[in-house]
């Protein structure tokens, strides 16, 4: 699919089911009630000029380009403004009206410089554009009055440019930076001729409050905004429609080309998860891809301390299938398994589990869900059926009242915390539960009713409070539980949240949270009309992850908020492919489809068409690998796209586990800190470089289209194929798609699955089978998958992880919007000069208490281990809780975190860590060994290809 303009409609489709029927320049034309004449033109081909209006926006009627004459009616009406109306004829052409608009166009034009064969956005320019089509030839007012041409550019920002001289004052910019991002980060300063577009009060880009998203640059119809990259380079040649790699919103972008290089990444309008819209990261952090770090050629060493050796891939892959067979035959056939990454593509992530499964021959398979939202897997299986969440993105238009628990949206899923907040200013409610006041608590026309400021650790307990007053005031949707749900399950639960140890005042003093707030939140929950819980890593990264996420599915179900658009159960994934990559079958106990391996139908199946017997025992967990390759005997490991040593908890215990194996192959972008520990490295590919599909956080499946050629010469699956092929099981594919079409045999929720399906229908939201052939919005809408929905008993256990006099704060973790996870892409990309360190925020009383300044070097200390980090004093966090990010490597946040965790599905506590805080003057001994370590690993990587043969 190609595309580099789309269709411009010039106002937002109207949403009414009423129709009406009109003529325009006499062509019949039938459009929902409340369409523009500019729309209901442009759906009939005819394009009306405009330069003040565009479809992403409400119509705002300034540039008076736009007008038309309409039978029995006086003067000339915007089109961009009046609504079709039953009978109307209208007229978009005839001499009056060219009139009018050379009339208009001459008095813009007359304040733009002339420099159009020069200008990066020449043939890429609505001015341009409008110029021509209204036949504009002369300017009659001449350049020497006053004009704006000397004004000043504003390069503050490193991916765009904002250049005064060019604008035209249609407010485009800021009505995107309002209506589409809700930032509310520009102004037009000034009234008429003196009247400008300013960032914040006067400010550069930089220093307001814009968060970069390219909203106004993409709604700019001059050179006034303009992308640097496209400055520098020059307009595109041709689109490729892909999907974003970073977040679990899944945005649809167009990556725009020039021969084999990315121009510029423009958010796609059909794209269903973002129409149109997209954040800071997935608009402009794409640089990595062509970063100079890239390693594109195969290595390989047999000891970490050996110099590299850069190899051919057949020298590479035998080598590293040579070694996991000799592990396999010296320690035992468990000796060996693999990580996959949700940053892989679905089809990527399956590929990996059946060489475990195929040719390891044991279920030594995990993935990064396991740190992050196994307990979501858990926990919505147990209650509702199905492990993923109820709803699409846009069921959020139709929500009364939106609850965020243990989610941060406007940083972690921007693009779908821009939806949230137009769904707020358009008068839902909400509610946040979080220890810290995130960014939706209060932000521009938007202010949460409660936030519920928990201590960490104590979700269960408020969830099991909230639970309590809905059912002991007679809140419940009795109806709907008893129809719909295990009645007694529901009976149980009934009695077991109604205790009155379960009350928000009994519970007060362990949640923190003032009892009031939690009976208000719950009444507004349960009786605000449309109620929608979204959650994330908040929830799930706790010793009690999983009983929270079933107290979770308990009140949507007690509420009788599931089953419908505007209300459901939606675990925000963190990255692009949580989703699929546990779809796929990457836990050690599941076949694709969430089917256990003891399942001896399932097993049977996939044994029938992988032409292997295959092992019913469930493999080891990430944990029980590090356990095992400290004990001796788990000896080789295979890692694609995961940074262990970087994200996951208590570093020292995975380093440890790392140098204790034999054989350890990472394939990757870049030597990252994992691959400091590698013997084998197989050079990936990013996004750009591979087709596939990424299945987002609503269970929409998205093609990722392959714009340029993979950098080390081949995509990832490929690679894996090799792999396979080396360690003597047979791989046969020569696309994608036909890994796709054995997934769809032997997955039911993926029957109606395909890559000629996707082309045709854009995305498909899983379950897509003979009964939903177009996919699944929503899910559970009449029964649930489990048949009848199930409530579970939510016992509140105090993690082990107390604060005491040795360490009396509790350290929790977060992400931060320009950063994504280990930063190995982001830190390659100009987003680092709004993130360049992970900072500790304290609060100003715990603070001053310690003689803390703002700034100052800080040590955390846990009982895991300890490092360093300059200090920021905030009141966004509460007094007793520490907060950082973990973007950095040599921040070392996962230093301090320790080992508990989930107790269904081992998802590290990495939000609740008990620690010290003091000043200090040097960094820790454990960052000075990291410093050292890496030092000495890119000196072994600069020596790679003329070092000694290994
Ligand atoms: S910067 Fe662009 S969008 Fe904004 S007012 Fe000027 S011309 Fe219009
Ligand atoms: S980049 Fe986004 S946040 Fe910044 S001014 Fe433009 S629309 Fe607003
Ligand atoms: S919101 Fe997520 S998917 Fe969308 S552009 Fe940003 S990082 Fe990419
Ligand atoms: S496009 Fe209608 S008034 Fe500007």
């Amino acid at each position: 699919m190609t595309a580099v303009h789309e269709i411009d409609y010039g106002t937002p489709a109207a949403e009414s089911a009423t129709m009406v029927s009109l003529t325009i320049d006499g062509i019949p034309v039938t459009v929902p009630a409340g369409t523009s004449l500019m729309r209901a033109a442009a759906e009939a081909g005819i394009a009306v000029p405009k330069l003040c209006a565009t479809d992403s926006l409400k119509a705002f009627g300034s540039c008076r380009l736009c007008l038309v004459q309409i039978d029995g009616r006086r003067g000339f009406p915007a089109s961009c403004t009046t609504p079709a109306e039953p009978g109307m004829r209208v007229v978009t052409q005839n001499d009056r009206l060219a009139q009018l608009r050379r009339g208009v166009m001459e008095l813009y034009i007359s304040d733009h410089p002339l420099d159009c064969l020069t200008c990066a956005a020449n043939g890429d320019c609505e001015l341009q554009d409008m110029a021509g089509a209204v036949g504009l030839r002369e300017v009659r007012y001449g350049y020497e009055g006053a004009n704006h041409l000397r004004a000043e550019k504003d390069t503050s920002n490193p991916y765009f440019t904002f250049d005064a001289s060019k604008c035209i004052v249609c407010s485009r910019c800021v009505r995107a930076c309002e209506e589409v991002q809700g930032t509310f980060a520009l102004t037009i300063d000034g009234r008429g001729f003196d009247s400008k577009v300013s960032p914040g009060q006067m400010e550069p880009f930089m220093d307001s409050e814009c968060v970069s998203c390219g909203a106004c640059v993409q709604a700019c119809p001059t050179a006034t905004l303009m992308e640097t990259s496209v400055i520098e380079a020059g307009t595109p040649q041709r689109g490729v429609v892909t999907t974003c790699a970073y977040c679990g919103v899944g945005c649809a972008f167009t990556a725009e080309m020039r021969g084999t290089e990315v121009v510029r990444m423009t958010p796609y309008k059909d794209g269903k998860a973002n129409h149109g819209h997209s954040c800071v990261k997935g608009r402009f952090a794409w640089g990595y891809a062509t970063h100079a770090d890239r390693i594109t050629t195969p290595m390989f060493r047999r000891k970490i301390t050996d110099p590299w050796r850069e190899v051919s891939w057949e020298e590479a892959i035998g080598y590293a299938a040579a070694e996991f067979r000799r592990l396999q035959a010296t320690y035992g056939r468990d000796a060996v398994g693999a990580i996959s990454s949700s940053r892989c593509t679905n089809e990527e992530t399956y590929l990996m589990q059946k060489l475990v499964r195929a040719a390891f021959h044991n279920n030594n398979i995990d993935t990064c869900a396991r740190v992050c939202h196994s307990p979501t897997g858990y926990g919505l299986k147990q209650t509702l059926g199905e492990s993923a969440g109820t709803q699409d993105f846009d069921s959020i238009r139709k929500t009364d009242v939106i609850f965020v628990i243990g989610a941060n949206p406007t940083d972690g899923h921007p693009v779908f915390g821009s939806a949230m907040k137009r769904r707020i200013r358009e008068g839902a409610r909400l509610i946040v539960a979080d220890p810290r006041a995130i960014d939706l608590v209060r932000t521009p026309h938007v202010e949460a009713q409660y936030h519920l400021k928990l201590r960490p650790g104590t979700n269960v307990a408020l969830v099991n409070a909230l639970a309590h007053v809905i059912v002991t005031e007679g809140l419940a949707d009795d109806a709907f539980a008893e129809a719909r749900c295990d009645v007694a399950s529901y009976r149980q639960w009934k009695a077991f949240v109604s205790r009155p140890d379960h009350s928000p005042e009994a519970l007060e003093a362990v949640t923190g949270v003032p009892a009031a707030e939690v009976r208000g939140a719950a009444r507004l929950y349960a009786t605000g009309g449309n109620g929608a819980i979204y959650y994330g890593l908040g929830v799930t990264e706790h010793s009690q992850g999983s009983t929270t996420v079933m107290g979770i599915a308990n009140l949507a179900m007690v509420t009788g908020n599931i089953g419908r658009e505007g209300v459901g159960v939606n675990p925000l994934r963190g990255q692009n492919n949580v989703q699929g990559s546990c779809d796929m079958g990457s836990f050690p106990h599941e076949l694709p489809g969430y089917r256990h391996v003891l399942d001896d139908g399932t097993r049977h199946l996939f044994e029938q068409s992988w032409g292997v017997t295959l092992e019913p025992e469930p493999g080891l967990r990430i944990p029980n690998m590090f356990d095992a390759a400290i004990d001796g005997s788990f000896k080789g490991l295979y890692l694609e796209g995961e940074d262990i040593a970087q994200s996951d908890p208590n570093t020292q215990h995975v380093t440890a586990a790392l140098e204790a194996m034999e054989c350890i192959v990472v394939q990757d972008l870049f030597l990252n800190e994992t691959a400091k520990f590698a013997h084998v490295f197989l050079p990936g590919s990013s996004f750009l470089e591979k087709n596939g599909t990424f299945t987002n956080a609503e269970r929409r499946i998205s093609r990722v289209r392959k714009v340029m050629p993979p950098l080390a010469g081949k995509e990832d699956w490929e690679i894996t194929v090799d792999l396979a092929n080396a360690l003597g099981y047979p791989m046969r594919y020569g696309h994608p798609s036909e890994i796709m079409d054995e997934i769809a045999r032997l997955t039911p929720t993926f029957t109606g699955v395909s890559y000629a399906r996707l082309e045709e229908l854009g995305s498909i939201q899983w379950p897509c089978n003979a009964d939903h052939p177009e996919g699944t919005p929503v899910m559970h809408e009449t029964a649930f998958v489990r048949g009848k929905g199930r409530f579970m008993i939510t016992e509140y256990v105090a993690t082990e992880e107390r604060v005491n006099g040795r360490y009396p704060l509790i350290l929790t973790t977060g992400r931060i919007l320009s950063q994504y996870n280990v930063g190995a892409q982001t830190r390659r990309t100009p987003n680092v000069q709004w993130h360049e360190e992970d900072r500790l925020e304290i609060h100003p009383h715990d603070a001053e208490e310690r003689g803390i300044t703002e700034g100052a070097w800080v040590g955390i200390v846990s009982r895991a281990g300890e490092t360093t980090l300059r200090a920021r004093i905030t009141e966004r966090v509460q007094p007793g809780v520490v907060y950082t990010t973990f973007h950095h490597p040599e921040s070392g946040a996962n230093v301090i975190t320790t080992e508990n965790s989930d107790w269904a599905t081992n998802c590290p506590e990495y939000k609740v860590t008990a620690v010290q805080v003091l000043p200090v003057f040097g960094t820790s001994e454990w960052q000075n060994r990291f410093r050292k370590f890496t030092e000495e690993q890119l000196a072994l990587l600069q020596q790679a290809s003329t070092g000694a043969r290994p």
